[in-house]
């Protein structure tokens, strides 16, 4: 066997693709190490999002570029988003590497790699689109509870800050048999939790046919499978629509949890960055769930300093956290990326003030996300037990159904199991909690 090192940047999707071609790897005789300076092959799984996460791709490969020199024979390669938009353009900073590969061909990665080593030479393949047909692309999981099932590909959606769409192509849905199928594996192999994925994954099953929606997929998957806990993950709010609200109430396995990005409150800006929906759409949205399951957490994306957004909207973004009480949240400064409108736009707002915007925002994030927290001290809930905290390996870490991080004391066998916890203590970024009675 070879030694495969992968170094994952970005999102839930970039995670899942690293697991594929691990999967793909291994059936070129590569196994995954932990150990970069023992790897036959490095490679670089990008983030193009921020410019920020771009920035960090060369000091990467500058310090692999020396581990290849130290262990003459190691390849290296570069795929992911900033890989896909770049092309052979890395290999002018970066002659050294060996194979550059894009988000849409990750298949093709075991050939490429022995294209590269019986010719000994560079290769770039960059495809503009995902195959026709999807093709199954084994894998090889990095978590062996929690399960990442990729359900669409791409963003129809042309959000005027993001990359995406560029670098990730048009929406793509697999079919509704190969995820069960995956999911059924996933079942007998003794997962317990499924996360279904796509950059919007609300707008699943729009372009199959016959066309179906995320909640079908929900409903089908508790149906078949005894898996105990499920999620989804980012969905648009545009198309979180009443049946897929209904289908999580209505399915026990759906966690009442909702990742629905927002990226500000105000609705010039809203319009500005072409989300196609209005805070009082946002707002309606937000009541329906709660409605429906009172406990349900919220969580968002938030971006700050957006070309043009003027102190006042910006208010109107932190108003709106206090107002919709989110659980917590993710939050950005603005940066201007290649490929997308706004980026040329007047109005650019300077670094300084972005950073404290977007100091001011985290500040309320974490009070509100604590002022959210106190309502589960002094009550049970239920965790799965996903091992020794990284933190404290003395303790142990789990998660509601709500996602919230639980930290407690108990045995390691406890370990990827259900149980009962009692909440006696709450931080904004995590809860305390005491075993109760194991209920698997
Ligand atoms: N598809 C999801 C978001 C995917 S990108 C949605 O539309 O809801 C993940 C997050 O990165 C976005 O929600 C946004 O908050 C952030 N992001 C995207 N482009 C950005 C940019 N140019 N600058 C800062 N943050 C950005
Ligand atoms: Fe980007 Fe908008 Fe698509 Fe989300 S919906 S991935 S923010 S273009
Ligand atoms: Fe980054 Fe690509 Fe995901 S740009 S956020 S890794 S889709």
């Amino acid at each position: 066997m070879k030694n495969v090192y992968i170094e994952t940047f970005g999102c839930q999707m970039n995670k899942s693709d690293t697991e594929h071609m691990l999967g793909l790897l291994d059936e070129i005789g590569y196994q995954s190490t932990s150990a970069e300076s023992e790897a036959d092959l490095l490679i670089l799984n990008t983030c193009a999002i921020r410019q920020a996460a771009e920035d960090k791709i060369f000091s990467y490969l500058g310090h692999y570029r020396k581990l290849k020199e130290k262990r003459p024979g190691t390849l290296i390669a570069i795929g992911g988003c900033v890989a896909q938009d770049a092309g052979s353009d890395i290999l002018k900073r970066a002659p050294y590497v060996d194979i550059v590969f894009g988000t849409h061909n990750l298949h093709r990665l075991p050939d490429l790699v022995l294209e590269s080593q019986s010719l000994n030479k560079t290769i770039v393949e960059i495809m503009p689109n995902l195959p026709q047909d999807l093709p199954e692309i084994p894998i090889i999981r990095q978590n062996k509870l929690s399960a990442l099932v990729s359900v669409i590909y791409g963003c129809d959606y042309n959000c005027t800050y993001c990359i995406v769409p560029y670098v990730r192509g048009r929406e793509k849905s697999r079919g509704i048999e190969q995820i069960i199928q995956e999911i059924k594996d996933l079942n007998e192999a003794n997962f317990k939790e499924i996360t279904l994925l796509g950059q919007n994954v609300t707008a699943y099953g729009h372009d199959l046919k016959p066309q179906i929606h995320l909640g079908h997929l929900i409903e089908a998957i508790n149906q078949q499978t005894d898996i105990p806990r499920l999620r989804f993950l980012t969905g648009h709010p545009r198309d979180l629509n009443d049946e897929i609200i209904a289908a999580v109430k209505n399915t026990p396995i759906a966690c009442e949890y909702f990742h629905l990005p927002i990226q500000a409150g105000d609705d010039r800006t809203l319009r500005r960055m072409a989300r196609g929906y209005n805070v009082d759409f946002y707002r309606k949205t937000i009541a329906k769930i709660r409605q429906q399951m009172p406990k349900a957490s919220i969580t968002t994306d938030l971006i700050v300093g957006f070309p043009g957004e003027t102190e006042n909207e910006f208010l109107n973004t932190v108003k709106l956290v206090y107002e919709m009480g989110f659980d917590s949240c993710n939050t950005a400064a603005y940066s201007p990326r290649p490929h997308t409108p706004a980026a040329n736009w007047d109005g650019q707002i300077s670094f300084e003030e972005k950073m404290e915007r977007l100091r001011y925002l985290n500040n309320v994030v974490t009070e509100v996300s604590y002022t959210c927290n106190q309502a589960y001290l002094n009550t049970q809930t239920e965790i799965l037990v996903e091992g020794p905290s990284t933190r404290n390996p003395l303790k142990l870490t789990g998660r509601t159904r709500t996602n919230k991080v639980v930290n407690f004391e108990g045995d390691k066998s406890l370990t990827g199991k259900l149980i009962e916890v009692f909440i006696d203590e709450v931080h904004p970024w995590a809860l305390k909690g005491k075993v109760r009675v194991p209920v698997y």
